[in-house]
């Protein structure tokens, strides 16, 4: 499975952790940035690695920012977006199941890496139910 991952500079450290981790599973994963922890805007990345899954040049994605929550605001504007803010197990399988989400947005000031590698791993193992009230509700915002 291909990934994206992006972040700002205060998901940065968080982002090498994710991807080292990634990497040893075997994931193809492209790093958009940013690619230091200098100041930077976090729509640029949320903007970049949505619209590698809008290409098709990735399945999933993953955005790390301070909170998450500028991530998931930005990356919720694009089309065929379903960003997810997770900071807990139980949420980062329900949203792949119920929400069919395809980013993963976490914060690195919120989380460790221990948990963090919890969510990514448990957002990436679990599929879409495709159960048919599943299917519609997400018809109605995509
Ligand atoms: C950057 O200081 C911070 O605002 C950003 O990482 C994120 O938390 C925004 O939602």
């Amino acid at each position: 499975m291909k990934l994206a991952i992006g972040c700002d500079h205060g998901g940065y450290e968080l982002k090498l952790e994710v991807m080292k981790h990634l990497q040893a599973r075997g994931f193809e994963v492209t790093d958009a940035g940013c690619h230091d922890s200098s100041s930077c805007d976090y729509p640029v990345y949320a903007k970049e690695v949505t619209s590698l899954i809008q290409k098709g040049e990735a399945e999933l994605g993953i955005l790390i920012c301070g909170t998450g929550i500028g991530m998931s605001m930005a990356a919720n504007k694009e089309a065929g977006i379903r960003a997810a803010l997770c900071h807990d197990v139980f949420s980062a399988k329900a949203t792949r199941e119920h929400n069919n989400a395809n980013v993963l947005c976490m914060g690195a000031r919120v989380i460790g890496a221990g948990l963090a590698l919890m969510i990514v791993d448990t957002f990436l193992d679990t599929a879409f139910s495709n159960d048919e009230r599943h299917i519609r509700r997400i018809s109605y915002y995509s």
